[in-house]
C-alpha cells in the first residue's frame, strides 16, 4: 500500500484566510490525505498567502524561499501550493514564475475547492498546476471543513468587497460582493450546533451589505442574526467586519434584543479626519462615527468597541493625525489594530503623490498606540470585581496551568482551571486586568 501524503498549511492574514484553510484541511482529509504536525514532517506544504500590507508579501516569498533546497533534493515527492490573495495580483505571479518556477501548483481565492483535483493532475500529470480565476464564479457549498476549534467556528456569510477604499487591495484579490442563501448559511449553522458548536462567527469584509436572496426573498444581515439565533445550541452570535456606513439601526436594535448576539462591534475608523477619511473613499465623516458610537452605547451601555486605524495615509498632515488621536481619545476604543499606511500597486493610494515619509509614520502610530493602550487599559479596569460568562478555549499561552477563555465582549480572560472545562461556560469573578486582558477565577 502506498502511504498516504501527509499536507500542511501555513496561513497568513485575517480570518477569512483561516477559514479558507480550514476548508482546504477539511477537503484534502476528504480525498485520502492526512494533516501534518508541522511542515518539516509535511510532504506537501502549502502556503495560504495575504497581501494586505507590504510586510505580509515578504514574510510569504522569505518563507517560501526557505524550500527550495528541500524541493531540489526531493523533487516530486515534495510538494509545494501557494494560494490565497496574493496570486490573484499579475505582478505576483510574475515574480514567482520568473524566481520560484520550482513551486508545483498556484491557485488563487475564487477556487480552493479545486486543490484536490489540482493535486491529482500534478501526479497524473507530472506537470504544474496554475488555475487563476480572474473573478468568483457561483458559491461552492457543501464544502467540508476542518476546524481549530470544537466549540466555534467561522462562517462565511458573503464574500469580496465592493467598497473600493483607495488605498485597499481587498476588492481586487476577492473580487465583487456575494452573499450566500440564507437557506445556505442556516443550513451549515445547523450542522455545526448539531456538532456541539456553542459561538459562531459570520464573517465577511462589509457583514452590512449582505443581502441574501433565498425562497422567502431578501434577507438582510440583521434578518440572517435574528434566524440564526433561533437555532438551538448556537449560544453566542459574532461578526467582522462593519463598515460604518452600512450600520443599519435596526443592526443597533439587535445587540439590544437579540440576546445571543454578543456585546461587541469591531467599527473600523481607519482615520479621525474628514479630509482623509474622503481621500480614503470611506463615505462618512468623523461626526457620523461619533454618532454611530454613541447610538450604540445608548442602546447597550457596556458595549465593547475596537476599532482599525491606518497612520500615514498619503497627504496626511499633522492636524489631519492630530484629529485621529482626539477621536480615539473621545471614543475610548477598548482596543485598536494600528497600522502603517502600506503602498498596494493598483490601488488609487499608491499613486498618489504625497507620500508620506517612514520616521514620520513610525513617530505618529508610536503616539497613536500610547493613547489606544491607555483606553484598553482603562476599559478593563472597570471588569475588576464583575462576575462573568466566558466560553472556555483553551490553555493559555503562559502554560502553568491557566486557561483562557472570552467574555461576552471578547475580552480575553486567563484563570486558574482544567482542561476538561474547554467548550464550556463559565462563570470567572474577575481579580486582575491589564491593557490587553483580564485576569480570574472560577466561580464554584
Ligand atoms: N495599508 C495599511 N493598512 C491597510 N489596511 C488595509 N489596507 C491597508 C494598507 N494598504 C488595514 C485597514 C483594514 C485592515 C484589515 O487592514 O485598517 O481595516
Ligand atoms: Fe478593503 Fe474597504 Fe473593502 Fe474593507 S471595506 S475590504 S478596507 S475596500
Amino acid at each position: 500500500m502506498v502511504a498516504k501524503r501527509k499536507f500542511h498549511i501555513t496561513t497568513f492574514g485575517c480570518q477569512m484566510n483561516e477559514h479558507d484553510s480550514e476548508i482546504m484541511a477539511g477537503l484534502l482529509e476528504e480525498n485520502g490525505y492526512l494533516q501534518a504536525s508541522s511542515r518539516d514532517k509535511a510532504d506537501i506544504v502549502i502556503f495560504n498567502t495575504c497581501s494586505i500590507r507590504e510586510n505580509a508579501d515578504k514574510r510569504f516569498f522569505g518563507t517560501l524561499g526557505q524550500l527550495k533546497n528541500r524541493k531540489k533534493t526531493e523533487g516530486e515527492n515534495f510538494t509545494v501550493c501557494v494560494c490565497g490573495c496574493m496570486m490573484q495580483q499579475q505582478h505576483i505571479i510574475d515574480t514567482l514564475k520568473e524566481k520560484y518556477p520550482w513551486v508545483d501548483v498556484v491557485f488563487g481565492t475564487h477556487n480552493l475547492h479545486r486543490l484536490p483535483q489540482l493535486l491529482e493532475n500534478l501526479y497524473n500529470e507530472k506537470k504544474k498546476q496554475m488555475d487563476i480565476w480572474p473573478e468568483g464564479g457561483e458559491i461552492v457549498e457543501d464544502l467540508p471543513a476542518k476546524r481549530l476549534f470544537p466549540h466555534k467556528s467561522f462562517v462565511n456569510i458573503m464574500y469580496g468587497c465592493n467598497n473600493f477604499c483607495s488605498y485597499c487591495i481587498v476588492p481586487y484579490t476577492r473580487g465583487r460582493e456575494r452573499s450566500r442563501k440564507p437557506e445556505d448559511i442556516i443550513k451549515e449553522i445547523n450542522g455545526l450546533a448539531q456538532d456541539g458548536v456553542k459561538e459562531i462567527t459570520l464573517l465577511g469584509q462589509n457583514v452590512n451589505s449582505y443581502r441574501g436572496y433565498g425562497e422567502n426573498g431578501q434577507t438582510d444581515f440583521t434578518d440572517l442574526i435574528y434566524m440564526i439565533a433561533d437555532i438551538e445550541g448556537i449560544e453566542r452570535i459574532r461578526f467582522m467586519t462593519s463598515h460604518p456606513k452600512d450600520l443599519s439601526d435596526r443592526l443597533i436594535d439587535a445587540f439590544k434584543n437579540c440576546k445571543k448576539l454578543c456585546k461587541y462591534i469591531h467599527l473600523p475608523v481607519q482615520s479621525g479626519s474628514d479630509k482623509v477619511l474622503k481621500a480614503m473613499n470611506r463615505r462618512y465623516s468623523r461626526d457620523d462615527y461619533f454618532r454611530l458610537v454613541e447610538k450604540l452605547r445608548d442602546a447597550v451601555p457596556d458595549i465593547a468597541i475596537s476599532t482599525d486605524i491606518i497612520v500615514g495615509f498619503p497627504g496626511e498632515t499633522e492636524a489631519d493625525f492630530e484629529d485621529t488621536l482626539d477621536l480615539a481619545r473621545r471614543v475610548n476604543f477598548d482596543s485598536a489594530f494600528t497600522f502603517l499606511y502600506s503602498v498596494r500597486k493598483g490601488t488609487p493610494a499608491a499613486v498618489a503623490k504625497d507620500q508620506i515619509p517612514e520616521d514620520i509614520k513610525h513617530e505618529r502610530f508610536n503616539r497613536l498606540v500610547d493613547v489606544i493602550n491607555r483606553s484598553a487599559a482603562e476599559k478593563n479596569l472597570k471588569y475588576r470585581g464583575q462576575v462573568k460568562e466566558i466560553l472556555v478555549d483553551g490553555s493559555s499561552r503562559g502554560g502553568n496551568g491557566f486557561c483562557e477563555g472570552r467574555t461576552d465582549e471578547f475580552k480575553l480572560v486567563n484563570f486558574i482551571g482544567d482542561t476538561k472545562l474547554v467548550g464550556e461556560m463559565v462563570k470567572v469573578k474577575i481579580t486582575d486586568s491589564n491593557t490587553f486582558s483580564l485576569k480570574g477565577e472560577i466561580q464554584k
